[in-house]
């Protein structure tokens, strides 16, 4: 299957290109394959046609998320602040076949939350720069709808810079939370209905 066939080109790019680069704007940082698949089944037990993306790097999470949103006729809002990243996801999106289930947004995702109305999605994943986090968490609460799943990457990998968000979101009662150990590590939390 073609995207399968990206996929993996994807995956040996990732590889390659962060063992060569030593400087973060320049690595794709991407999810693991297992995180995909953990999303995948996700979205589709979520019913998740809504879904929010914060962080699209060269967009590889982005086309996990995409396939299963399509497959129920939903589709993926991805933001990306690094002009160089935009310009390598969007040649990945056009390449995959899901370009009409991908709206690519350049911004800082701190004004986009702002500016997104309430319960406005499903799901969100959530894979950026840690340290804004707890800035972005009242508009991340706020833009989920009741039900909504949060999903957030490196929740063991760099469990000490998680930690203030975690805290955050474990003391509010409006949330039940889970760390799942796929890939490096997955934070788990649902809004109640
Ligand atoms: C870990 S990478 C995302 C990897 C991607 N989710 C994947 O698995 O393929 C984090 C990305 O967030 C972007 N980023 C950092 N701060 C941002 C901000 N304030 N708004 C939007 N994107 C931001 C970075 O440029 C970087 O590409």
């Amino acid at each position: 299957m073609k995207l399968d066939r990206l996929l993996t080109e994807l995956e040996t790019f990732g590889a390659e290109n962060d063992s060569a680069n030593t400087e973060r704007p320049k690595r794709m940082l991407n999810i693991t394959r297992d995180t995909g698949q953990l999303l995948d089944v996700l979205v589709k037990a979520n019913a998740a046609r809504r879904v929010l993306e914060i962080g699209t790097s060269n967009g590889y999470s982005t086309l996990w998320l995409a396939r299963a949103a399509k497959s129920l006729g939903g589709k993926v809002v991805t933001i990306e602040l690094s002009d160089y990243k935009i310009a390598l996801a969007k040649a990945n999106f056009d390449r995959s076949g899901l370009s009409d289930a991908i709206e690519q947004l350049q911004a800082d995702a701190g004004k986009v939350l702002a500016d997104t109305p309430d319960a406005a999605f499903d799901f969100i994943f959530l894979d950026s720069e840690r340290s804004e986090y707890v800035g972005w968490w009242p508009d991340i609460k706020r833009v989920l709808r009741p039900g909504g799943l949060l999903v957030v990457d490196n929740a063991t990998l760099h469990q000490s810079e998680m930690a203030p968000f975690v805290g955050l979101v474990d003391g509010d009662a409006a949330f039940s939370s889970s760390r799942v150990p796929v890939g490096n590590g997955e934070y788990l939390a649902v809004k109640a209905r």
